[in-house]
């Protein structure tokens, strides 16, 4: 009778996490997407954040990010998850958590020891982003410690792991520029980004973003990569849109005029 009650319960945890909290996380991607594109809403960091009011920059990234990184590591120790499977075929979807954590890793300890920002990020902002780190961290974590996968010859996992490296290099290339140009700038004002993917596109750091995590979703095949690649998309496309007419307003005629606001040729 416990048994079978436990069992239930169990049934419907892995419902929530593995189906109904993609299913919020897409349609609240949706609203953000409409909001930021359509209304003109922006998130209040960086260059938007009009109130001056909030936590320093790096501590807030170190803050809101750090979820991201422990709570898959807690899963992966939790669910005893292992490398192999029971033929010795490599467990992928521990493979894809590793690659999830790693960037993760970056952002939270090391990106934030480098950026340089004088701009503060909103408490509210920074609130919304610890949640949305922690639920993230726990919907991927879950699904990709609890289900075994050996798909390393798949040509999904091969394409999207492909497709994440590119994305993970254009997004470390992108954020190196501007921590220079940041420095340069001596922690306020902004110049114009130039060389790797900014010489295409205005947000480079956010197409490498978006590339990642597309990427990734194709590599697990699975509902909650796809939320999390929809939710980071309708995030920071309306964002990079936004970069893009900020420079073309503070620049004018000095500004590229080849140069599209995410997708290279494209948008
Ligand atoms: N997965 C997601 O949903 C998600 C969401 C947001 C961000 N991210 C990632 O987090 C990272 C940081 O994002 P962000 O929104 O802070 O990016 P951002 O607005 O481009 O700013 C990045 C850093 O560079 C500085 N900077 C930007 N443009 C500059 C310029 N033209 N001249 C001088 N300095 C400049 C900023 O300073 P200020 O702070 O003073 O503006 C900030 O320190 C990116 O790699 C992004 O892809 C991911």
């Amino acid at each position: 009778m416990i048994g079978d009650a436990l069992h239930l319960i169990k049934a419907y945890w892995n419902e929530l996490w593995e189906y109904w909290t993609p299913v919020i996380m897409i349609s609240i991607g949706i609203i953000v997407f409409v909001l930021e594109a359509f209304v003109g809403m922006k998130a209040e960091y960086g260059r938007y954040n009009k109130k001056k009011s909030g936590l320093p920059a790096p501590i807030a990234w170190l803050i809101q990010e750090c979820p991201a990184f422990f709570v898959p590591l807690f899963l992966i120790f939790y669910n005893g998850v292992k490398f192999f499977d029971s033929s010795n075929s490599i467990n992928t979807n521990l493979v894809l958590l590793m690659l999830f954590m790693m960037h993760y890793f970056n952002r939270s300890f090391i990106y934030t020891t480098r950026i340089r920002s004088k701009n503060v990020v909103n408490y509210l902002e920074n609130f919304l982003a610890f949640v949305f780190c922690f639920v993230n961290g726990y919907q991927i974590g879950h699904y990709h410690s609890r289900i075994l996968k050996s798909d390393f010859f798949e040509w999904n996992f091969m394409l999207g792991v492909a497709i994440f490296f590119t994305g993970f290099y254009i997004n470390i290339d992108s954020d190196n520029r501007l921590i220079k140009l940041r420095k340069e700038s001596n922690g306020t004002g902004y110049k114009i980004p130039k060389g790797g993917m900014f010489e295409y596109v205005s947000a480079a750091n956010y197409f490498g973003e978006c590339l990642e995590w597309f990427g990734f979703a194709i590599a697990s095949w699975s509902l909650p990569g796809l939320a999390f690649a929809w939710f980071t998309l309708a995030n920071t496309g309306p964002r990079g849109y936004h970069h893009h007419l900020f420079y073309k307003e503070k620049f004018g005629s000095d500004y590229p005029k080849n140069r599209k606001a995410l997708i290279p040729f494209l948008i």
